[in-house]
C-alpha cells in the first residue's frame, strides 16, 4: 500500500471512504491517489461510493476464501410442464383470449435484458444492434420493436418497453434508438434503465484496478432485473400506467414471441406470480438452463452444473429425457412479486466466473491476462423463481418461430443459424400462401425469406393479408417489408 497518510484525504466525506476501504482490506485501490488528476480522483471515490463492501466482503469469504460447499438435494423432481396443445384445445383457447384481454387492457409491460457484454459474439458493439436479418440488415432491436408495434395496433394499447443496458452500452443503445427513429415506436415508451455493476475481485478478495482510478466492474447479471425495475423507476413508471406484469425476455433471440397471449393467459389464469416459458431440450447436455424442483423448490439448474446433478442427465423408462425442460429464459413476471423478491434482496443467491479481467501492474500499465486472474459475481433471474409462494407456470412452446438465440457467429445457436430458421419459418407462410420455394432452397444455400412482423405476426395474418399482393421471389429470396413492398439482395 503505497499511501504514506491518511492526510491527504481533504473532505470529510474523502476520509470516510478511506476509512471504509481500511475497513474492508481494499484500500489499495488509493496506491496512485497522489498522481491523479482532481477528476480522476472523483472518479474513483464516486465508484467507491457506490459499492456494498459488505456484500462484497460477503461474496469474497464464501466463494473466494473458502469453498463453498455444493448444495444437495435429497430429491430433483421434473417440473410439471402445459404441454403444447391445439389451438382448438378448450384451455388453449382460454388462456388466449384471457391473455389477449389483458393485452387489450394495458396490463402488461415488457421488459427487455440487453446489458450483457456479447463477447461469445465478438461483435464490437450492443448485441441488439447486430444486423441480422440476412436481406435486410434488420437489427435484433427492430425485430423486437416491429413485433411492438404490431401487438399495440392490434391491441390498442400501448406496450411500454423497459430496456435494462449497462454502463458499458448505454451511450451507444440509446443513440442506436434515436438514429433509427425508435423504429417508429414513440419514444416516450421506451425507457432505458441502467443495471447496477458489481466490482471484480482477484483471488485473493480484493478488488482490480484496471485504471490508476478505476476498479474492474461488470454488470450484475440478469438478475439485476429486481433491483432496476424498483430503483430505476420502471416500477413507478408502469404502476402509474397501471401495468400488472412484465414480459421478460432476452435480446439475442429474434425470434421472441414478446407478450404472447397465450403466455400471459396461462400466467394470469393461474394467478401465478412468474411464469416461464420452456423449450423442450434437444440433447442431454444442450446449453441450456433446466427448470425442476429442489427438494420442493422450483430451480433453474444451469447447464454448467448438469455434472454436480447427473439426475438431471436421466432418461425416464420410455427412452425419453425425464429432465427436458429446457429454460429459453422467457418470463411473465407480476410487478406484485417484483417488490416481494425486492424486499429480500439479501437473500438472492450469487453465482461466480473465473474469468480474464485486464488489470494495471504496479506502473498502472495495462496488462490483457491470458488465463484468468479474477472472479465475476452475477445474479441470475431465474433464480427469483425460488420465492414463489405456489408453483410457477411453465408453459412449453415450439423451438421454430419462438427460439433461435444468436451466441455466436457460426455454429448452433448462431447468425448463421437464426438467418436459416427466418427462411423456415416465414418460408412455410409463403408455402401456404402458394409460392413455391422448393426449388431455389435446394440451389442456394444463401436464399433467405424475411416478413416483418409489422407485415404479419402470424401466420393467419399473414395468409389474410398477402391475397392483395402478388410478390415475385428470386433465388436470392425476398424481404416483404411492413407495407407490403418487398427488398431484395442486389
Ligand atoms: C442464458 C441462460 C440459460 C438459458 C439461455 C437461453 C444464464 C446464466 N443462462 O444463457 O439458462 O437457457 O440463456 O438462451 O443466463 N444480460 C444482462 N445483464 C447481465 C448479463 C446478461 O442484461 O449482466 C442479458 C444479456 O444481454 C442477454 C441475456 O441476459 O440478453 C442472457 O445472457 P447470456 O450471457 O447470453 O446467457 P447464456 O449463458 O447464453
Amino acid at each position: 500500500m503505497c499511501i504514506r497518510s491518511k492526510s491527504l484525504f481533504i473532505t470529510e466525506a474523502e476520509k470516510e471512504i478511506y476509512q471504509k476501504t481500511v475497513e474492508f482490506g481494499q484500500e489499495h485501490v488509493f496506491q496512485f491517489w497522489e498522481q491523479l488528476q482532481e477528476k480522476e480522483k472523483q472518479y474513483l471515490l464516486n465508484q467507491l461510493k457506490e459499492i456494498d463492501f459488505q456484500l462484497m466482503k460477503d461474496l469474497a469469504e464464501k466463494w473466494i476464501l473458502s469453498t463453498p460447499e455444493t448444495e444437495v438435494f435429497s430429491q430433483i423432481k421434473p417440473v410439471d410442464v402445459i404441454p403444447l396443445r391445439e389451438d382448438t384445445h378448450p384451455q388453449e383457447r382460454e388462456a388466449y383470449e384471457c391473455g389477449e384481454e389483458m393485452l387489450r387492457k394495458g396490463k402488461v409491460g415488457l421488459f427487455l435484458v440487453a446489458g450483457g457484454q456479447g463477447t461469445r459474439l465478438g461483435f464490437d458493439g450492443p448485441k441488439g444492434t447486430y444486423p441480422v436479418g440476412p436481406i435486410t440488415q434488420k437489427s435484433l432491436f427492430q425485430y423486437h420493436a416491429e413485433k411492438i408495434i404490431n401487438l399495440q395496433n392490434r391491441y390498442h394499447c400501448i406496450l411500454p418497453w423497459y430496456i435494462m443496458v449497462s454502463e458499458g452500452n448505454e451511450k451507444s443503445t440509446i443513440s442506436f434508438f434515436k438514429e433509427n427513429n425508435f423504429f417508429g415506436l414513440n419514444s416516450e415508451n421506451v425507457y432505458f434503465a441502467v443495471q447496477p455493476m458489481v466490482p471484480c475481485l482477484n483471488e485473493q478478495g480484493k478488488f482490480i484496478l484496471d485504471s490508476p482510478y478505476s476498479i474492474a466492474k461488470n454488470p450484475n447479471g440478469h438478475g439485476g432485473t429486481i433491483p432496476t425495475v424498483v430503483e430505476k423507476g420502471i416500477l413507478k413508471d408502469a404502476r402509474n400506467r397501471g401495468i400488472e406484469m412484465l414480459s421478460y425476455f432476452q435480446v439475442d433471440n429474434w425470434a421472441v414471441k414478446v407478450a404472447d397471449p397465450r403466455f400471459i393467459g396461462y400466467h394470469t389464469l393461474n394467478k401465478a406470480e412468474m411464469s416461464s416459458k420452456i423449450i423442450r431440450k434437444n440433447s442431454l447436455r444442450e446449453p441450456v438452463g433446466v427448470h425442476c424442483l429442489c427438494d420442493g423448490v422450483y430451480r433453474v439448474i444451469e447447464y454448467s452444473e448438469l455434472d454436480i446433478y447427473p439426475q438431471l442427465l436421466e432418461m425416464d423408462s420410455t427412452g425419453n429425457m425425464k429432465f427436458f425442460a429446457g429454460n429459453p429464459a422467457m418470463h411473465i413476471i407480476s410487478l406484485d412479486f417484483v417488490e416481494m423478491v425486492y424486499k429480500q434482496l439479501h437473500l438472492f443467491p450469487w453465482h461466480k466466473a473465473f474469468k480474464k479481467i485486464p488489470y494495471i501492474n504496479e506502473h498502472g500499465e495495462l496488462i490483457k491476462p491470458k488465463q484468468p486472474n479474477g472472479f465475476k459475481f452475477e445474479t441470475f433471474i431465474f433464480d427469483a423463481l425460488r420465492f414463489t409462494s405456489h408453483p410457477p407456470v411453465a408453459v412449453e412452446i415450439q423451438r421454430l418461430g419462438e427460439y433461435t438465440p444468436i451466441k455466436q457467429y457460426d455454429g448452433d445457436n448462431s447468425v448463421l443459424s437464426a438467418r436459416k430458421s427466418m427462411t423456415q419459418f416465414w418460408g412455410t407462410w409463403l408455402k401456404k400462401a402458394g409460392y413455391a420455394i422448393e426449388s431455389y432452397l435446394e440451389q442456394n444455400d444463401n436464399f433467405y425469406i424475411e416478413i416483418s412482423p409489422i407485415f404479419s405476426l402470424t401466420e393467419k395474418e399473414f395468409l389474410e393479408k398477402q391475397k392483395d399482393y402478388k410478390w415475385e421471389i428470386t433465388k436470392q429470396g425476398i424481404a416483404i417489408n411492413k407495407d407490403g413492398t418487398i427488398s431484395t439482395l442486389l
